[in-house]
């Protein structure tokens, strides 16, 4: 275990990531290999990195990836359950696709939608033939292996592991930004959040592990580290060096070749100022925090067992805010939790003047099955939901739009990432995940460092041009 290396994707494929659109359009008929897979992903990084991991793992048994579901032997959905629509959008896709499925493929569904409907989903779609949680991963082969062998359904649901999902090839789809999980699960049990149910408890990597990794990461070209976990923060090294999380960062930061760490997603409760004050003396760790608060209402906060109120959670921005460094901050916000007054909702948008976030993803709250909050009284009608949802992003673009606006005339240092289809036109992001699209006279290379200067702001973005050192 731990010894994992990095496999471009073009250098296996010879092609991107698979795109829907291919994947929808009936393609023509192709002698079938035994041991093609497609695999598509819905949801937050986490699954997008498990889905890296998984094609890892079955490109290292010989299996070839095909972009559409009549070209594949085995067809993989990894799903996402976090509120009630994204799960409605995994079943209306495997309906979609059941034309083009055949009775000789495996069909899967992996992640959290599996872990939390398990044999269920048999019975809902009758044509799949393997539901798989994230904390079995490591099993897949051997189900696999067992559903070529004749078996006609096979389940791996267990999450009563301390194991994290290591594995020895990962497929990455990003040439130059690397993603890394260094805990899984989580043992928060926040009252609205069906992922300590799908994902299971807490996990961490050993620090010794996730180092090697980091340098065969920067060996291969990797300038980029994202540090994955749904309470990242919350890392506890399970090796005798205990390795503190603001270690971590400090010392993937100083491996030769990389230049940029990312982290996601932070818990309010763990994120202490030793975190702050690593981001200030290394300048490798990215100047930007997602501390999501849910909301700005200390009863809320409660029902929602957060475990800290909207006090300490502004005394985590101060801290921020008085750093040495500009840190930019973003946050997640659930409107219309059950029991939500006007005057809760209006403690959350007190909370968005007073701690300026540079984004924030609000979210409708969405009853989840296992979670505590679904039999909570005082549901919040839909409609009122969505008045709130608008007035609260209301309020957020116009924070934006002013701070952004201040940045205009400043220099920032941008990963290219993408050319435009325009002439001379380039995009990225800064160190502190403001995505950047700017023009420059010279003809740039996509995984480049450069400086650009602002010229234009928007709520959502930054225009620039690039600036050319002597
Ligand atoms: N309803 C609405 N939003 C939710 N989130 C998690 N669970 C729910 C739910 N039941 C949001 C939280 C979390 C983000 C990933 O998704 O804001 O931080
Ligand atoms: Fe869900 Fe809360 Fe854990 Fe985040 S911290 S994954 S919201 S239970």
């Amino acid at each position: 275990m731990g010894n994992s290396f990095d496999v471009g994707v073009e250098r296996l494929l010879g092609s991107t990531v698979p795109q829907l659109a291919s994947a929808i359009q009936p393609q023509p008929a192709t002698p079938r290999d035994r041991g093609t897979f497609y695999l598509e992903t819905f949801g937050c990084q986490m699954n997008e990195h498990d889905s890296e991991k998984v094609a890892g793992v079955l490109l290292a048994r010989g299996y070839k990836q095909v972009e559409s579901v009549s070209a594949a032997n085995v067809v993989l959905y990894n799903t996402c359950s976090i509120r009630e629509k994204a799960a409605q959008k995994v079943f209306s896709r495997l309906g979609e696709f059941r034309f083009l499925q055949n009775d000789n493929q495996i069909i899967g569904v992996l992640g959290c939608v599996a872990q939390q409907e398990g044999e269920k989903i048999f019975t809902r779609a009758p044509w799949v033939s393997l539901v798989c949680g994230s904390a079995s991963y490591r099993n897949l082969p051997q189900m696999l292996a067992q559903l070529e062998a004749g078996e006609k359904r096979v389940t791996g649901l267990d999450t009563d592991t301390d194991e994290t999902f290591e594995t020895e090839v990962t497929r990455r789809d990003n040439p130059w930004r690397a993603y890394l999980t260094i805990i899984e699960g989580c043992d928060k049990a926040c009252s609205y959040c069906v992922v300590p149910h799908t994902r299971g408890p807490e996990r961490s990597r050993g620090s010794a592990s996730i180092l090697a990794e980091v340098r065969r990461l920067a060996d291969g070209g990797y300038s980029e580290i994202q540090l994955l976990g749904q309470t990242v923060n919350s890392y506890a090294d399970p090796t005798p060096r205990r390795m503190r999380f603001s270690e971590l960062l400090v010392v993937v930061a100083e491996v030769p070749g990389i230049r940029r760490v990312r982290f996601t997603t932070s818990h309010p409760r763990d994120f202490g100022k030793d975190i702050v004050e690593a981001m200030e003396a290394v300048p490798g760790i990215c100047e930007h925090v997602h501390l999501p608060v849910q909301s700005g209402s200390t009863r809320v906060l409660n029902a929602m067992a957060r475990t800290y109120t909207r006090d300490q959670y502004l005394e985590k921005v101060a801290m921020l805010r008085a750093a040495t460094r500009e840190i930019s901050l973003t946050t997640d916000i659930i409107v219309g939790f059950p029991g939500e007054t006007e005057n809760d909702f209006e403690e959350t948008l007190s909370l968005l003047d007073l701690a300026q976030y540079d984004g924030a993803f609000s979210f409708k709250y969405s009853p989840r099955p296992n979670t505590p909050s679904l039999k909570m009284e005082d549901a919040i009608p839909e409609g009122e939901k969505s008045r709130r949802l608008a007035i609260l992003m209301e309020r957020q673009r116009e924070i934006q739009r002013a701070n952004n606006e201040k940045l205009l005339g400043r220099e920032y240092e941008v990963m290219v990432e993408g050319k435009s289809k325009k002439e001379r036109q380039w995009s990225g992001h800064t160190s502190s995940n403001k995505v950047m699209n700017f023009t420059s006279s010279e003809q740039e290379s996509l995984g480049d460092y450069v400086r650009v200067r602002v010229t234009a702001a928007t709520p959502n973005s930054l225009v620039g041009e690039r600036v050319l050192q002597p």
